[in-house]
């Protein structure tokens, strides 16, 4: 077998965590010839459950886990790590929004941006805990692994989009592409109407209710993770972890050829963004962990007036945590 795959996961005792450890320790993600050693941080009044957890890790006897490491220092989890999942934060609860949890969120990823830097030279860091796409600008600026190895994860929006999308217009999932979520994971996202395909065709010809479209459809992705969380009592959680696998996979594995997926990352000014902002766009990667930035994208007016608000709201919750970068 090949020299096992180190990953990091933050959190590791939480709901999301939850669903994502044993489908990383199953073979699922990297393939059943690839181990993986798994490196688990929690806080120390969670460890006893994080024991619990790894006892359950074991109990599957997966032939592709080649170990578990549990510790509450963060430096000691991402010690030679090539993937770091950061999901540990507090999630929001009834009645808030995401941005609400950056004065109790923010501070943990400027010691885990540190921790990075000290612990891993060859890392890819996605960062899942809210607000993901300010709490990954922290993480970035407190860390000098590369702007390019931090990507926050826009997925959940992109998949809840897909799948509204091959509802509506009695189509499969898969036939749905091209969907970009543009800005932030927060209700002033934009998902993409004008640029998503079905069956390789714009969606707004497949789907000719465009009044839909441009209104409930929006609306519902926007405000998906508030629903959930009415419905539920608690945040997304096994939606979410397949989110970040997903967003793993896809930096992974080469993308399809005409298609895109989509992530926030640091923005090199790409469509008129700040640059170093952490920016829902369009990606494509070769699959080495790398990504680049769909460009040239068209947009209406109507678009770019979505555009331009949740840009700004990127810099209000840029401007409210400057204290940390
Ligand atoms: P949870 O409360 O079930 O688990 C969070 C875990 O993080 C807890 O076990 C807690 O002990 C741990 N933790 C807290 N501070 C930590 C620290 N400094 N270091 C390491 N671990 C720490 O929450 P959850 O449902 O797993 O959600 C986690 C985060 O993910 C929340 O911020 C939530 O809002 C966010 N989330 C993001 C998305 C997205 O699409 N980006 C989707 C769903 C949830
Ligand atoms: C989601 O989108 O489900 C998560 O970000 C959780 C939340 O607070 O909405």
């Amino acid at each position: 077998m090949a020299n096992p795959i180190r990953v990091a996961v933050t959190g590791a005792a939480g709901n999301i965590s939850y669903s994502i450890l044993f489908r990383l320790a199953s073979g699922a993600i990297f393939g059943p010839d690839r181990p993986v050693h798994l490196k688990l941080l929690e806080i120390p009044p969670a460890m006893k459950a994080l024991n619990g957890v790894v006892m359950e890790l074991n109990d599957c006897a997966f032939p592709t886990l080649a170990g578990i490491d549990i510790t509450d220092k963060a430096e000691t989890a991402f010690d030679g790590v090539n993937w770091a999942i950061l999901v540990g934060s507090k999630p929001r609860g009834p009645g808030m929004e995401r941005g609400d949890l950056i004065r109790e969120n923010g501070p943990i990823f400027v010691g885990q941006g540190k921790a990075l830097n000290k612990a891993a030279s060859d890392v890819r860091c996605i960062v899942v805990g809210n607000p993901c796409n300010t709490n990954c600008l922290i993480a970035m600026k407190n860390s000098d692994v590369g702007n390019d190895r931090f990507s926050a994860m826009m997925r959940l929006d992109q998949n809840r989009a897909q799948s509204l999308l091959a509802e509506k217009s009695g189509r499969t999932v898969k036939e749905v592409t091209n969907m970009v979520i543009w800005g932030n994971h927060s209700n002033n996202q934009y998902p993409d109407c004008e640029n998503v395909r079905i069956g390789g065709k714009p969606a707004t010809e497949v789907i000719g209710d465009k009044e839909w479209l441009l209104g409930d459809f929006i609306k519902t992705v926007q405000n998906r993770g508030a629903d959930v969380i009415k419905a539920r009592g608690a945040s997304s959680a096994a939606s979410a972890a397949n989110a970040a696998l997903d967003h793993l996979l896809s930096l992974a594995r080469p993308t399809a050829a005409g298609d895109w997926f989509s992530a926030a990352v640091c923005s090199d000014g790409q469509y008129g963004v700040d640059k170093e902002l952490i920016f829902g766009y369009p990606l494509t990667s070769p699959g080495d962990g790398t990504w680049k930035v769909v460009e040239g994208l068209p947009m209406s007016d109507w678009a770019k007036g979505k555009f331009e608000k949740v840009l700004n709201e990127l810099r209000e919750e840029r401007e409210f945590v400057k204290g940390l970068l």
